[in-house]
């Protein structure tokens, strides 16, 4: 297969982790003979700083033209001033709704070897094998009006929720058709005790599942999700949720998986690429960690699944992408570990390091 990749490495963190995605995905086009063509494009702060933006035109042409994108991470201390202009985050923002991924997929699947690096009890977590699917281009992240303005003599900040049913219908399909591949059950979370949107919510998503007579709905309130996400994590399979909620909901997931340095995600829309598979977005979900930047000790964990994600949904390669898969558990199973997984008093690998050894891995 012949196939335009475009990658993204961002900020912090982002050029570590995507390194080590970029060199097993090479490893790959070699093992079963592929030709990706990669090429890098600046987004978020590093294209603040050389642009003026944090999504250069550039920069959308070329992820529009693209087959697949995969991203590293946006952000850092030095773009965090409340009052700028261009803020590194916009261009991520810009570019899922520029691409329509309204989709985002984080699957939070704990490798058995590394059930002790997780705060919480072994007994809680096995078992645990759940796929968030997040709203990704609507919500309170989108919504308008958004804006800094006077009211009764003082200065007032508003943000605005906002869903219509067809976005909601189109992202709860996906939840549905995804959960029909696994244990059949999708937990819809919203908060639709306060929240007007999260009754529009609940209402459609009640009506997608008319559909999916086979598949169990279950709807739970956005502070109870939270709880049992972390008490009952085991029962849940299909998690579909609004954009905010997904946000902070996943990261408290990352933390069955032992490190949000581990966990993946791909981001899907309606339009599909050349070969005829949709056009994603992939990235891991952690974000450019500025504490650890530059010293090359990044889990690339998270990228380098996103990289087999994107074999699996943007090119159909499902070999390609099990074996990438296989070649990560494979890596932990035998006691590599990162230094965000290295128990106390094992010393962790560099982000080169165990990315070398996952790629020899590679089947
Ligand atoms: C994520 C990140 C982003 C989000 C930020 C960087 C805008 O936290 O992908 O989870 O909030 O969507
Ligand atoms: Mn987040």
């Amino acid at each position: 297969m012949k196939a335009k990749v475009i990658i993204l490495p961002g900020d912090g963190i982002g050029p570590e982790v995507i390194g080590a995605a970029t060199d097993i995905l090479q490893s790959v086009a070699c093992k079963f003979g592929h030709d990706f063509l990669i090429k890098s494009y600046l987004l978020g702060g590093c294209a603040i700083d050389s642009y003026g933006t944090a999504l250069p035109e550039e920069t959308l042409e070329a992820c529009l033209e693209a087959d697949a994108v995969l991203l590293g991470a946006v952000g850092g201390p030095k773009w965090d001033d409340p009052t700028a202009k261009h803020r590194p985050e916009q261009g991520l923002l810009g570019l899922r709704k520029a691409l329509g991924l309204f989709a985002n997929l984080r699957p939070v699947k704990p490798h058995p070897d590394l059930l002790e690096a997780s705060p919480l009890r072994r007994e809680r977590l096995e078992g645990v094998d759940l796929l968030v699917v997040r709203e990704l281009t609507g919500g309170i992240y989108f919504g308008q009006p958004r804006e800094r303005r006077t009211h009764n003599g003082e200065v007032q900040a508003v943000d605005t929720m906002t869903y219509t049913e067809s976005e909601i219908r189109r992202v709860a399909k996906l939840a549905f058709e995804a959960a029909g591949q696994r244990r059949r059950k999708v937990t819809s979370v919203d908060k639709a005790n306060v929240l007007e949107c999260s009754r529009l919510w609940r209402q459609t998503v009640a009506e997608v599942a008319l559909a999916y007579p086979d598949i169990s709905l279950e709807d739970l309130l956005v502070d109870a999700a939270a709880m049992h996400l972390i008490t009952r994590p085991a029962t849940f399979d299909v998690i579909v949720t609004a954009n905010l909620f997904g946000d902070i909901l996943t990261d408290e997931a990352s933390v069955l998986s032992g490190s949000m340095g581990n966990l993946p995600s791909a981001s899907l829309g309606e339009t599909q690429n050349r070969h005829g598979y949709p056009r994603g977005l992939y990235e891991p979900i952690h974000g450019s960690a500025p504490d650890i930047a530059g010293r090359g000790i990044a889990n690339p964990i998270g990228a380098i699944l996103s990289t087999a994600m994107m074999l699996r949904h943007s090119f159909g390669l499902e070999d390609e992408a099990n074996a990438i898969e296989t070649a990560v558990a494979a890596t932990l199973s035998e006691g590599y570990r990162t230094v965000d997984l290295a128990p106390a008093g094992q010393e962790g690998l560099s982000t080169q390091d165990i990315g070398q050894i996952i790629t020899g891995k590679l089947a």
